[in-house]
């Protein structure tokens, strides 16, 4: 390619030869959402990306500067919180925020600072009667007045009107609490623009945290989040789910600034193992990634997004190119159907199968469909070569039961591999995220060793990272 002809912008055009994803909606046994046919690409280039962007500190320190005080970032999910008084402590980019549930159910959401001398006034969630700062005592109350200060004779200068905590910007969407500091941001869903409306259909707000698990990991947070927006590298990396994940067959949509997603078929050869051709194949392999580690059955996971066994395993019929999928869909609809209380009978077969992985900008990954869905959040963590990768699994409660509270965070220690929580999320996906870290820390290092100081990008399957650094750049000239 010429000099400078990569950085144009182009709408990329070409795709994985064979059966696509929306093939595959044509296929399916029940009426598919028009959201999901509809493909939404943007014009990009395919120029390189400088290797420091995930490296040096100067970048960091204008992310800190420029980006995270900008947009709305997901602080607690409302499960977290349920009582008046809870609290949530949300910590980025160097600040800290409290949240706490109001007497009316409202959330309010303050800088975690006192405002006399400036300690933390919680350095963990919890219930709080009201906030008292360790320090000297001055007290605030849950709404954010100001209660108490010590010696008041000494404070004549500090009057009442002005000492309430000052608040952020709070929106609520499908159960996600989120926060922004700017005071004039557009609600949220304005925002993050109109793909917020397929979460419509799947309803989040309906689901609660059932598992929730978090790593320190020695890679920058953007270097962590990208190893989670293709399913090119699935290939080598995860060599074991090809039997039953159409990872070349992914769909990539690019959404305005703020969202983009890929789809990710499930139950299905991948096109690099197509010569199995054998559907029997798929679902065996499916059941025993699912019941990995599972020896004679045992209690369900918490986290686990799979069908029991015995329903996923049923015999197929080989000559119906999508049985399978069929059979995982309707095993998918039992199963989960009986766990929520709720009728899946007409729900697509994509959306009681495949792996919807929806970005909100910047480090926010709501699932979408109606098997119990992956939630990531990645936050920098202490310098440009860490981050605290977190990973919730939400499962869809039954209408006439309250949510249960979220279990706390489960922190693998930095030594630990996931593994350590198979007991949690299911020892198949344990080890998939194991693989992913096995090539994280030796990114960071080979970013910083770079001869030529760049990285390259595939046009259609490393797209949504190419449209997460367009918006980057947006708030850092901003
Ligand atoms: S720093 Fe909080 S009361 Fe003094
Ligand atoms: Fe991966």
């Amino acid at each position: 390619m010429a000099d400078g002809e990569n950085n144009r912008a182009m709408t990329p055009a070409a795709r994985c030869p064979g059966m696509s994803y929306t093939d595959l909606l044509d296929l399916d046994t029940r009426q598919v959402p028009e959201f999901l046919r509809e493909e939404s690409l943007l014009e990009l280039t395919d120029a390189p990306l400088a290797a420091d962007r995930y490296t040096s500190a100067e970048f960091a320190a204008l992310e800190d500067e420029k980006m995270w005080p900008n947009v709305w970032q997901f602080a607690a999910r409302e499960e977290d919180f349920p009582e008046a008084g809870d609290t949530v402590v949300y910590e980025n980019a160097g600040k800290s925020f409290l949240l706490i549930r109001q007497e009316d159910g409202g959330v309010r959401a303050f800088y975690n600072v006192c405002l006399h001398r400036g300690r933390k006034l919680r350095t963990q969630s919890g219930f709080s009667k009201e906030l008292k700062c360790p320090f000297h005592g001055f007290t605030w109350n849950n709404d954010g007045t100001l209660k108490e200060k010590p010696c008041p004779w000494d404070f004549q200068h500090l009057k009442e009107d002005k000492m309430s905590l000052p608040e952020l910007r709070v929106d609520r969407w499908q159960g996600f609490v989120m926060i922004s500091e700017k005071q004039d941001i557009a609600p949220f869903k304005e925002w993050a623009g109109p793909a917020t409306a397929h979460y419509d259909r799947w309803r989040l707000d309906e689901c609660y945290t059932a598992a929730w698990i978090a790593r320190v990991i020695p890679a920058n947070w953007k270097v962590t989040a990208e190893a989670f927006m293709e399913a090119y590298h699935a290939v080598v990396t995860h060599p074991q789910i090809l039997a039953f994940t159409g990872d070349a067959n992914t769909r990539y949509d690019l959404y305005g600034d703020h969202m983009n997603r890929a789809i990710t078929p499930s139950a299905v050869l991948s096109p690099h193992v197509a010569h199995l051709h054998d559907q029997q194949h798929i679902l065996d392999s499916l059941v025993a990634f699912a019941t990995q580690g599972e020896k004679g059955g045992g209690p369900r996971r918490p986290g686990s997004r799979f069908s029991d066994t015995e329903d996923a395993g049923a015999s197929a019929d080989i000559s119906d190119p999508v049985m399978a999928r069929k059979l995982t869909a309707e095993a998918n609809r039992k199963t989960f159907g009986e766990m929520s209380g709720r009728d899946f009978s007409d729900i697509s077969d994509t959306e009681m199968t495949d792996n919807f992985t929806y970005n909100i900008f910047p480090n926010f990954s709501p699932w979408g469909g109606f098997i119990p869905n992956i939630v990531y959040r990645w936050r920098p963590h202490q310098d440009p070569d860490h981050c605290l990768m977190e990973i919730r699994i939400l499962m869809r409660g039954k209408p006439d039961e309250p949510k249960p509270k979220s279990p706390p965070m489960h922190l693998i220690g930095e030594d630990e591999p996931f593994a350590s929580a198979g007991h949690i999320i299911g020892a198949g996906l344990a080890s998939v995220f194991d693989q992913d870290m096995a090539n994280l820390p030796f990114v960071q290092d080979g970013l910083k060793a770079s001869a030529n100081k760049e990285v390259q990008l595939g046009s259609y399957q490393e797209s949504r990272i190419r449209h997460f650094h367009q918006t980057l750049d947006k708030y850092l000239s901003a």
